[in-house]
Order: C-alpha cells, then structure tokens, then sequence
C-alpha cells in the first residue's frame, strides 16, 4: 500500500496575531495539513490555544485540519473539536484509561481517528486498537514545546509500527524537531505525514521550506 507523503505545518510555531494569514501562506506553500497542537497546561506543561481559536481559521482554508491533542481527558471535549472543525482527532494513549472507547467516539463523530505516543511509551500499547486507527502519531520529542531536538531513538519506533500496520490504511505521523535534515531517516523508517513547526515558520520563504522537507523524505511504500 503506498501511502503518499504529507507535510502538515504545525501553527505553535505560527504568528498568532495574524493566524488566518499564517494558514492561507501554508496552503498556499503546498501544506497538505494543518497541524493543530491544543495544550491544556496539565497534560503537557504548557498551554497553547483552544476552541476558538480553530473556529475562527477554519474559514481561512481548505486543507484537513491535523487536530493533535494533548489534554486529558480528551473524551468531553471531541464532539467540539469535531464540530469546530477538526477531520483528524488525535489523542494520547496516555490521556486516558479507555483508548479503545475513545477512537470509537472520534469516528462516530465521522472524523479521522489518530493516536499519539509519548517518546517514552512503547509502541505495543496500541496493538489491539489498530482496526479503529486512521493516524498514528508518533512523538519525536516530548509534548508541549515546538523547536526542541528530535530524539533518535524514534526512529526504531517508526519502524515497528510500520510492520504492525502493514496492509492497513493507516498514515504514521512525526511530530517534534522534525526538518529537511531528519525528513529522509524517518521517512525511511515508516513514517508518511510529517509534522514541522519551527523549520517552516521560522523560514522567510514557508514554501521552500515546505519543498525541502519534501526532498528530504521519500516517497514510501508500506
Ligand atoms: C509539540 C508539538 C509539535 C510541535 C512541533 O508538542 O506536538 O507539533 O509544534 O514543533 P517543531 O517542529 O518546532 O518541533
Ligand atoms: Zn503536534
């Protein structure tokens, strides 16, 4: 199954005060996502945007908005992220004690259900979950600050769920320190959507940033 590559644009990294403009240049750059990080100051030690604030850019464009979650609990907020917006709710297999009820409760809304794993968890946590999954994300640094380091060791992660998902229509997603300097490694390794904050906002040219992410990668086959 070839599962074409991505690039999803994470707006933490975005000017805010001017945040319909930032996701127009994005897509406008060849984005094919945008990469949304919600931060509730609990779960992750830091507290980014909420609701509104995607209500509002929806109407800037059209791509599918890559909602990455990390609140917890998650579950009494997805029927408003649906409805603000989201086509692709992520959650943490750590945020909860019911994974497998909450990836239900995504794709009963008629959403795109992801998971995300902290660099710490194993990727067999989500091995009896793959038939509800459409997105795994996988973190290439800790949650809850763009523009840190991306940590190796993710690599080999990437690669044990691509042979998990083989066969299945699953994207795999890195998200953390990710630019055109690591693109090819973890494309290599499985991953298919990529997330990048700081290597693309902090570029004055969002669309040849966004080009040489894409040269770094490859085009991969599952
Ligand atoms: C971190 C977020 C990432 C972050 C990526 O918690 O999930 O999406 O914004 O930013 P960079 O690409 O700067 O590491
Ligand atoms: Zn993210």
């Amino acid at each position: 199954m070839i599962r074409p590559l991505k690039i999803a644009p994470s707006i933490l990294a975005a000017d805010f005060a001017r945040l319909g403009e930032e996701v127009k240049a994005i897509e406008a750059a060849g984005a094919d996502f945008v990469h949304i990080d919600v931060m509730d100051g609990h779960f992750v030690p830091n507290i980014s945007f909420g609701l509104p604030v995607i209500q509002s850019i929806r109407k800037h464009t059209k791509l599918p908005f890559d909602v990455h979650l990390m609140i917890a609990p998650a579950d009494p907020y997805l029927k408003t992220f649906a409805d603000a917006g989201a086509d692709i709710i992520t959650v943490h297999a750590e945020a909860g004690l019911h994974l497998d009820r909450s990836l239900q409760a995504i794709r009963a809304l008629g959403k795109k259900a992801g998971v995300s794993l902290n660099p710490a968890t194993p990727a067999s946590v989500i091995s009896h979950v793959l038939d509800r999954l459409d997105l795994i994300l996988v973190m290439t640094v800790n949650p809850g600050f763009g523009g840190q380091s991306f940590i190796p060791a993710m690599v080999e992660k990437i690669a044990q769920i691509r042979e998990m998902i083989r066969g299945r229509n699953i994207d795999i997603e890195a998200d953390g320190g990710i630019g055109a300097a690591n693109a090819g490694v973890v494309t290599r390794a499985g991953a298919n959507v990529l997330v990048a904050g700081s290597a693309i906002f902090s570029s004055p040219d969002y669309a040849a940033a966004i080009k040489a992410i894409r040269s770094g990668a490859l085009s991969v086959a599952a």
